[in-house]
């Protein structure tokens, strides 16, 4: 290892003088919250996505929140996802009284394993949800089309009422870590909505908001009232025109879930650049498969289609290490490297736990992958210094801790 230790962070968000720009731009004209530049994000957005509606919020937790309420999920409601996600993905079904339906996941990619869905889809639950719930993790594609095959099965429909009694189930992606050109495989566009997140970190940010998108014309317009106060008017319009009317009428208890200008600015631009940022993770990631290939106490990340590379993912395989997880992220960062553990799952949280009774190996594959992932830094500005550095700090730790095949 090189004598000079580097400080390398987990995540830096990629900002340049493009978005100051825009930003004074929006300070100097006068208008700070949802107006022209929110729209103007929205039709971007839509159009790069290849999707009818966007409609551009505060976060992606509000879109979960604003989707599910739009698809109809009421109290005593089920919505079925993996627990391998972030608070955010499960909290938004308690805002509306309604519950997770945890399903494991497919150690393979993280993701909510389908067959597994149709088994919790045949259980006791299955009449009650209304939603599932699927995350891309890293903007790894869940398999959509299997998920949509086991919610169309007709035992499963009929008993939620196409033919019977309840609505249909509905899909709501969580394409939080998704970039809207990562859509080769139109990502965030394949369910009854989906909604992206723009948070500091994310493929695109705009240091907080999110968006959600949808083909369906009903749905953008239900959530386009409650993301303002269930008012039946959006504020850019009583206030832009001359003569504009000051009377509203609130017909829905709504949130205040916009995305002021002065972000949607911001989010412009970054989507000008989603595709060369995209093609920057892509070679991150390529790198350092490359360089951990030759490792047998690495497990490599899964990599399919065109995707928005957000996390790399390694897993440690502990017959190969004298050293755990945990020791082997502070050696990281006693050389400098930042990481992260995506995920700690939500059933063995404090709050799942108590709430829905759940134990640790209820979700076994969840918790295997939790106990022994790393993520690294992995976005458009880490120079090729550091993601050299990165290798070097990853393969002397790793290298001084191994075991060999034997033990
Ligand atoms: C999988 C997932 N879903 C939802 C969210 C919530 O996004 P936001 O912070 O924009 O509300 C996050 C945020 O990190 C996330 O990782």
């Amino acid at each position: 290892m090189s004598p000079t230790i580097r400080t390398i962070p987990f995540a830096r968000p990629s900002l340049g003088t493009d978005e100051e720009q825009a930003v004074l731009r929006v300070m100097r004209s006068g208008w700070l919250t949802t107006g022209s530049e929110a729209e103007a994000f929205e039709r971007e957005f839509a159009e790069l996505a290849g999707v009818e509606h966007a409609v551009a919020l505060s976060s992606a937790t509000a879109g979960l929140h604003l989707g599910l309420e739009a698809l109809g999920v009421q109290e005593g409601d089920f919505v079925a996802m993996s627990p391998y996600t972030f608070a955010a993905t499960a909290e938004v079904t308690r805002y509306l009284g309604a519950h997770p339906l945890f399903v494991d996941i497919d150690p393979e990619t993280l993701n909510i394993d389908a067959r597994k869905l149709d088994a919790v889809l045949t259980g006791s639950a299955a009449a009650r949800v209304r939603v599932v719930l699927p995350v891309h993790i890293g903007g790894l594609p869940c398999p959509m089309r299997e998920i949509r095959q086991v919610i169309d099965q007709p035992h499963i429909r009929d008993s939620h009422g196409r033919n019977g009694s309840g609505p249909p189930i509905s899909i709501l992606e969580d394409a939080a870590h998704v970039s809207p050109t990562g859509s080769g495989c139109g990502l965030g566009t394949l369910g009854d909505a989906g909604v992206f997140s723009f948070y500091a970190n994310k493929p695109i940010t705009t240091g907080e908001g999110g968006m959600l998108c949808t083909r369906n014309a009903e749905l953008a317009e239900r959530v386009r009232l409650m993301r303002l106060h269930g008012i039946d008017r959006q504020v850019w319009d009583r206030y832009r025109s001359v003569g504009a009317g000051w009377r509203y009428e609130v017909v829905e208890a709504g949130y205040k879930y916009n995305m002021p200008d002065l972000l949607a600015a911001i989010g412009r631009v970054q989507l000008r650049r989603s595709e060369e940022s995209q093609r920057r993770r892509y070679d991150i990631a390529m790198y350092y498969n490359k360089a951990f290939d030759d490792t047998d106490y690495l497990r490599l990340p899964t990599m399919k289609g065109n995707t928005s590379h957000h996390l790399y993912v390694l897993r440690l395989v502990p017959q190969r290490l004298k050293i755990t997880r945990d020791e082997f992220i502070a050696q990281l960062s006693e050389l400098g490297v930042g990481t992260s553990v995506h995920y700690i799952p939500l059933h063995i949280m404090p709050y799942y736990q108590r709430r829905y009774g759940l134990r640790p190996n209820d979700f076994p594959e969840a918790l295997r992958a939790f106990e022994w992932c790393v993520s690294l830094p992995i976005y458009p500005d880490l120079t090729d210094e550091e993601r050299e550095y990165v290798v070097r700090a990853v393969r002397s730790v790793g290298d001084a801790a191994y075991q060999g095949k034997g033990a």
